[in-house]
Parts: C-alpha cells; structure tokens; sequence
C-alpha cells in the first residue's frame, strides 16, 4: 500500500460532476437523507421517459429489487433518437481496423443502421422478449445488433468471441436463444480468423435456433445451413431505416451476459432497461467527465460487462464518440495504441491492468514519441493494478498530469460502483478510492460491522442500486444464494461481491481481490469449477484442483493439481497437459488454459471431503504453510504435493 496522494489537476475539468470533495460529500448526504428522492431526481433528469414511473424503489420482494416501476422508456432511443435533434452528424462510433481501416458513424447512420438491423431482426421473426445470442467480433455491425435488440425488446445475450463451440452451445441453450448473430470471421495481427464454423459447431443438435445471421466480415469461405443461414450483407439492403421503437417497461430484461461463479456453470446475470441505462449514462459523466466534444476509448471487447457499458451503452447514452477497435494493441507495434491516441485526439482512454503492464514491458518509452496531450483521464479496470503499472501509466502515458480512474465493478453490478472522481479525488495509486455517490459500498464482516482500517473484510454493497443485477436467468434460488446469503446488516441480507477489501486509515478502499473460487486472468473472469469440469473429461485424470497463481502480466494464472487414475501414466506428462489444454480449449476457449500442471498424489481434503485450496494456493505461489494441516484427512499429502511442484520448477 503506498501512502502518496496525487491531486487532480483541476485546469483540465472545465465543468465536472464534482469539483471537489465537498461537494461529493454533499452528494453522498443526499443520497442518505433521502435516497429514493435523489435517484428518482437523476432518473427524470436523465432518462427521455415514454411515461414516467410510478415508485423509484420497490422492495416488496427483495432481494429482487425494482426500480422506476410502471416507467416506459426505450434504450435505443435513448442512445440514439433523442439526440438526432442536435447531434445527428456527430460522429457515434469511430471504428478502427485491424489493419488501420476506418469507418466513421454518425448519430443519424447509426440510428438507420440500428432501425435496419431491428427490422431484420423482425423479419427473421425475432419478438419482444426473445433471446438473441451475439456472437461477433469488434465490428461496428456487434454494436448495431445489441442495440437493435433494444430497439425491439429482444433480449441480447453477447458471447465473447473467444468462447469455444462448447461453451456457447451452453449459453444458447440456456438462455433458449431463436437467433443467433455472427459474422463470417474477423481479422487479428493481420491474418484473418473464423467464428461462423465455430457457431456451426455449436449449433449441432441444437433445434431451438431458428435463424443464424452472418455479417460477412472478412468474406473466407463458409458454409451455410439452408433455411437457417442467412447473409445480413445481403438482407439488410431492402430493410427500412424506419423501426418504430418498442415501448418497454423499466424493469423489463435489456440483457443476459454469462459470468462465472464460484461453483457450477456460468451465470447468465440479467440487467434490466431504465436503472442500467441510468447508471451507464451517469458513470460516464461522473467517472469519465464526459463532454461534447470529446473522443472517448475503451480498449475492451463487447462480449464483456466493459463493453456493454461503456463502449456501447454509456457513450452513446450520454451522446458521446466512442471509439470501438477490432484489433489488438500490440500489433503491428507496441505503439499502436498511442498511435490511435494521437490519431484521434482521444480524451478518456479505459484498458485493464493486464493490458498496461504488458505495454509496459514491451514498449516502456513507446507512448514518449506520440502526442497524447488530448488525454485528460486514464481508466483501468478488472483487476487490481499494482502500484508499479499504475506509476507507468501515470507518468509515462498520462504525462504526470491525467487523472487515473481506478473503476472497481462487475458484471452484477452493470457500471462503476467504487472509482476516483476525476476532478475533485485524491487519488492514492491503486486504490479504488471510494464509493461513487448513491453507492453504498462498504467492507464489512457477515454480521453487517465496518471492518476496522487494515482489517480485511467482506466487500458489500448495503442498498439495492439501480444497474444491479436483477436475477440469473431461470435461476433465481441461485441469484439469492450467490449474493445475498454471505453478509447481513441490520439483519437484512446485501449484496456480497466476492471480493475481499480493506480500508485504510483515510477511508481509501484497497480492493484485494476474489475470496471465492474464481480466478482472474488477464481481467477475464472464470471459475475454478467449469476448469475442473473440463480437466475431469480427460480420460486419466481422476481428480483435479485449480488455484489462482500470481503473474507478472495477466494478474493470475492457472495452476491445475491433478491426480492421475493410474501412476503408469506419468511418463507421458508432456502429451497430457498438451491433451488436458485441448480439452480446455474445447470446453471453455483459450483464455482459460492451465499454465502449470502438477501431478500429484492426492489432494489435500478435510475429512469431510472439502479441497483446501488455501493450501494449494499458497504452494502454487511458493509460500509457506502457515496453516494448521493436522485436521485433513491425510496431512502427508502436502509434503508430496510441495515435493512434486518443487521438482517442476
Ligand atoms: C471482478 C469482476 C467490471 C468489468 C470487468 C470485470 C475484479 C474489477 C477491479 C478493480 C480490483 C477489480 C474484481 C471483481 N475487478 N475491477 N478496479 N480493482 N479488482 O468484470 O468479469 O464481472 O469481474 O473483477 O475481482 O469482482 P467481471
């Protein structure tokens, strides 16, 4: 924990949210003295109403808590419509290429590309409240069909295109999906790759999707399934950039996004329309002091929460240009990003940690040889950044003068729940700093007490807010027992995050990362349990756990145990992690390959049969066993495991 303060340069914030601290403290006092009035008061100020709620707040069933209740708003016409009266030749989207190709899209383009879409979506028989699984590349078409989704009530659930067959497949059925959207394939470091054969793959014995849609991207050869496969290249030319848009209701679902957990498969976490589209907008203006007249850039991909705020749903709620990038940062140099920079004037630029040390290591001097005094604030998100990467990206990227948002949030809780003011907090480098206005996050044991400072406790949110989760979809006992069965204050249950927290002795909260069994790569999040799962469809192993292992560039890594059914299979270890991460590949997607595998003899258990993977997450990392090991069932098992993982290094 470093203990410096870097204070805003106020000259860059002409007229932000929050000047200064006091009036964050104002702002935090109206929300306690009346909260349902203040975020009633944002919600009319903000949100173009269709018709105007009836109750801010409903709690008559909480946790399945509901906000602006009887309003009727349309979230693409609140992204698009209601600014074409000012805006209609400001540029919505800047989309750049892989290889530097550029697109610019006006309000008014998008508002015809957006109405198109919706009425193809339509005439491929797509109603309110259907499913629509998404699965596309960084390519302005993604953008048009979450939003024509919203425009008519369809309820988009967007899969990372780093998703393998199997995984998707998983989504598809449980979000019961009638259409699927992707395009032929994409282009990554110049080379073109495929998504279109991987949705086919995942469509196999699959009856429930009607109608796949292809965007030809990258125009490779594919095949295409009579009657279920259509070119959207082709269809959308006859479509009319006229859709009327659905009149939706504030609590109706906007959209899915599959996240995992601590134990089983991954979450479909449902948002809904009016409190998502509130706080999308809001956070923009707050955290991201967004302005007409800025170029704004996030480096994330849409099949992630990142994304769906804030490169689709904030900026354009909030009328900005936001800056979509199908390529990666690295390619063709380690300067590409700060080219982009330079090129396009950016003014709030938002990538992960991962994202930065890489650049760091690669290209340290890089962003000295661009221009990039059009930057006003850094964003980082994802992971906790350590204090080295923060002071690079403060120094070098930043030059000494940009104010860093360190943004803690999640999927679940749809925008920024704990970041940096830009004009008016000090920042402390690596800490989220506080809690936005209207958020009611605290670090608290599960009997609802403040820890005290240094004390590590149970992050929590204390109120329902309104971008907050609204349940998993077709799972609600599971929406109660993963976030509102850990922790209580006042004896009503809260939110719990996952994550463990601190504060230290000015209040600043230090986010230390998940307590549960999750891991999280390179800002990626994933579970240990759907790993396992994976690593169990090897015919030789037995048993399996994996833990999170610090690394140097992607926050952490997976390290896999695993006990082999017979010791005669051992010889081969070279052959099986190379079959153990086929099969992960195949399960999940790449981005969740073990990076170290152990053979070992067994796993350390409680005796009633519980893995202790405090253990196994202390030796990954090489520390000593401080814990007590006499009530396992077998306590030489650890000597074995340390011998075993000891010998591979
Ligand atoms: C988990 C949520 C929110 C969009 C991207 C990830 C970790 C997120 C921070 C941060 C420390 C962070 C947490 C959280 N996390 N932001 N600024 N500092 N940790 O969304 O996939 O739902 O993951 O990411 O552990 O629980 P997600």
């Amino acid at each position: 924990m470093l203990n410096e303060v870097y204070y805003p340069h106020k000259e860059l914030f002409k007229n932000p949210a929050f000047k200064n601290m006091c009036e964050y403290h104002d702002k935090v006092r109206e929300f306690e003295k009346d909260y349902e009035g203040t975020w009633g008061k944002l919600a009319r100020e903000k949100i173009t109403w269709f018709r105007l709620y009836d109750k801010v707040l409903d709690e008559s069933n909480a946790p399945f808590y509901k906000w602006f209740t009887g309003g009727k708003l349309n979230v693409s016409y609140q992204c698009i419509d209601r600014h074409l009266d000012k805006k209609k030749n400001k540029a919505a989207i800047i989309w750049e290429g892989d290889n530097g190709e550029k697109r610019v899209i006006t309000y008014l383009e998008l508002y015809k590309e957006v109405n198109k879409f919706a009425n193809l979506l339509k005439e491929m028989g797509v109603k309110k409240g259907d499913r629509v699984v998404i699965y596309m590349p960084m390519i302005p078409e993604a953008a048009f069909a979450m939003l024509a989704c919203a425009r008519i009530g369809a309820i988009h659930s967007v899969v990372f295109g780093g998703f393998s067959a199997e995984a998707l497949k998983d989504r598809i059925l449980d979000a019961q999906a009638k259409v699927v959207i992707t395009a032929d394939g994409a282009f990554r470091k110049g080379k073109p790759y495929m998504l279109k054969p991987v949705v086919d793959k995942a469509l196999e014995g699959v009856d429930i999707v009607e109608k796949v849609i292809v965007v030809e991207r990258n125009n490779e050869d594919i095949e295409w399934v009579e009657g279920r496969d259509v070119s959207y290249n082709e269809l959308i030319q006859n479509q009319s950039t006229e859709c009327e848009p659905e009149v939706m209701d504030s609590e109706d679902p906007l959209f899915l996004l599959y996240t995992s957990g601590s134990t089983g498969k991954p979450k479909g976490v449902q948002h809904s329309q009016a409190g998502y589209i509130l706080w999308a907008q809001l956070t923009m203006e707050w955290v991201f002091d967004i302005k007409d007249n800025d170029t704004y850039w996030c480096t994330a991909d849409i099949g992630w929460i990142t994304g769906h705020t804030y490169i689709v749903y904030g900026p354009l709620a909030a009328g900005a240009t936001t800056v979509m990038f199908e390529g990666v940062l690295t390619y063709p140099d380690s300067g590409r990003a700060w080219k982009m920079i330079e090129d396009y004037r950016i003014n709030q630029f938002y990538t992960a940690p991962t994202a930065i040390r890489l650049l760091n290591k690669i290209g340290a001097d890089e962003p000295k040889k661009y221009d990039l005094s059009s930057l006003r604030i850094l964003g980082t998100v994802g992971e906790p950044i350590d204090p080295a990467a923060w002071k690079w990206y403060y120094d070098v990227v930043g030059g000494g003068r940009c104010s860093i948002v360190d943004t803690w949030w999640q999927t679940e809780t749809g925008g920024h729940m704990i970041s940096p003011l830009p004009a008016a907090t000090p920042i402390k480098p690596a800490s989220a700093t506080f809690p936005l206005p209207g958020i009611f996050a605290e670090i608290i044991d599960e009997e609802g007490n403040r820890v005290k400072p240094g004390e590590k406790g149970l992050l929590c949110i204390t109120k329902p807010w309104p971008s907050m989760i609204r349940t998993i979809w077709g799972d609600p006992e599971r929406f109660v027992k993963s976030y509102f069965s850990t922790a209580k204050k006042n004896g009503k249950p809260v939110y719990f995050s996952g994550d463990g927290a601190m504060y230290d002795e000015d209040g600043y909260i230090w986010i230390t990362g998940r307590v549960d069994d999750v891991i999280n790569v390179s800002g990626h999040r994933l579970g240990t349990a759907e790993i396992e799962a994976a690593i169990k469809k090897h015919p030789h192993v037995a048993e399996v756990a994996v833990v999170g292992k610090p690394d140097e560039i992607t926050g952490e890594s997976i390290f896999a145990y695993v006990v082999l059914k017979s010791t005669d299979d051992l010889g081969e270890e070279v052959e099986l992690i190379k079959e153990i991460n086929e099969i992960i590949s195949k399960e999940i997607g790449n981005i969740a390959k073990v990076k170290d595998i152990a053979f070992v003899p067994g796993l350390p258990k409680t005796r009633s049969g519980k893995i202790m993977r405090r253990i196994l997450r202390a030796i990954a990392k090489g520390e000593e066993i401080k814990q007590d090991t006499s009530t396992l069932e077998d306590p030489s098992v650890v000597e074995a495991i340390i011998a075993v993982v000891n010998s591979c290094e």
